[in-house]
C-alpha cells in the first residue's frame, strides 16, 4: 500500500502524480548525492568542455548510428550497391565498437559495479553477433537470405543495445566510474582499430 494515501482518495490521476513526485525526489536526491560526493573530492574537476566525450555518450552515439543504418537498410528494395555500402558500414561499426566494449569498458564496467551476470551475458551477446557479422561478410548481397541475416543481426543489436542502456549504464554512475578518462580511452582505440580494419 502506498503510503500517504488513504484507500479513498486513490484515484489514477494521484497514483501517478505519487509516483512522479517520488521518481522526481529520488532522482534529486542521487543528485544532491553527486554533487556532495563531487564537493568532496580534493581536485575538483574544472568547468571546461572535456576533449573527449564520455565513455557512455561515446558508445550511444554508436549505438544511434548503426540504428540509423540498420533503419535505412530495412527500407532500400532494390538498391543493391547501397545495401552493401550500408552492410559493410555496420559489420565495421559493429566489431569495432564490440571490440573496444570487451577491451576496456566491460572489464571497468565489472569491476565497477560487480555486475558479473549482466556483463557475462552482453559477452555472449557480442560473439552471438560476432559470428552472423562473419557469416554476412563471406556472402554477397543478393544471395539468399542475406537481407534477412541484417535483419535478425538488427534486431539482436537493437536488443543488446537497449540492454546496456537501460540496465548496464545506469549502474555506472553511481558505481563511480571515471567515465570522461574511460571515454578517452574508448575513442583512442576507436580511432585505432578503424584504421587496422579498413586498412
Ligand atoms: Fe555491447
Ligand atoms: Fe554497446
Amino acid at each position: 500500500m502506498l503510503s500517504g494515501f488513504n484507500s479513498a482518495t486513490l484515484t489514477a490521476s494521484s497514483i501517478k502524480g505519487y509516483i512522479m513526485a517520488t521518481k522526481a525526489k529520488t532522482k534529486a536526491g542521487r543528485v544532491a548525492e553527486r554533487k556532495t560526493s563531487r564537493s568532496q573530492t580534493p581536485n575538483r574537476k574544472k568547468e571546461t568542455q572535456p576533449a573527449f566525450p564520455s565513455a557512455i555518450d561515446l558508445l550511444e552515439e554508436d549505438h544511434r548510428q548503426v540504428e540509423e543504418w540498420f533503419d535505412e537498410y530495412d527500407e532500400l528494395k532494390k538498391d543493391d550497391d547501397r545495401k552493401a555500402e550500408l552492410a559493410q558500414k555496420i559489420c565495421l561499426a559493429l566489431k569495432v565498437h564490440a571490440q573496444i566494449e570487451e577491451e576496456i569498458f566491460y572489464p571497468q564496467a565489472r569491476e565497477a559495479t560487480k555486475d558479473n551476470d549482466l556483463i557475462d551475458e552482453a559477452v555472449v551477446e557480442h560473439a552471438t553477433v560476432k559470428n552472423l557479422i562473419a557469416e554476412i561478410e563471406s556472402m554477397e548481397v543478393g544471395e539468399d537470405l542475406y537481407d534477412a541475416k541484417i535483419r535478425v543481426l538488427g534486431e539482436m543489436v537493437k536488443q543488446h543495445i537497449k540492454e546496456e542502456e537501460e540496465e548496464l549504464f545506469p549502474e555506472l554512475e553511481p558505481a563511480k566510474m571515471d567515465l570522461e578518462a574511460f571515454g578517452k580511452e574508448l575513442a583512442e582505440r576507436k580511432r585505432e582499430l578503424l584504421s587496422e580494419m579498413q586498412a
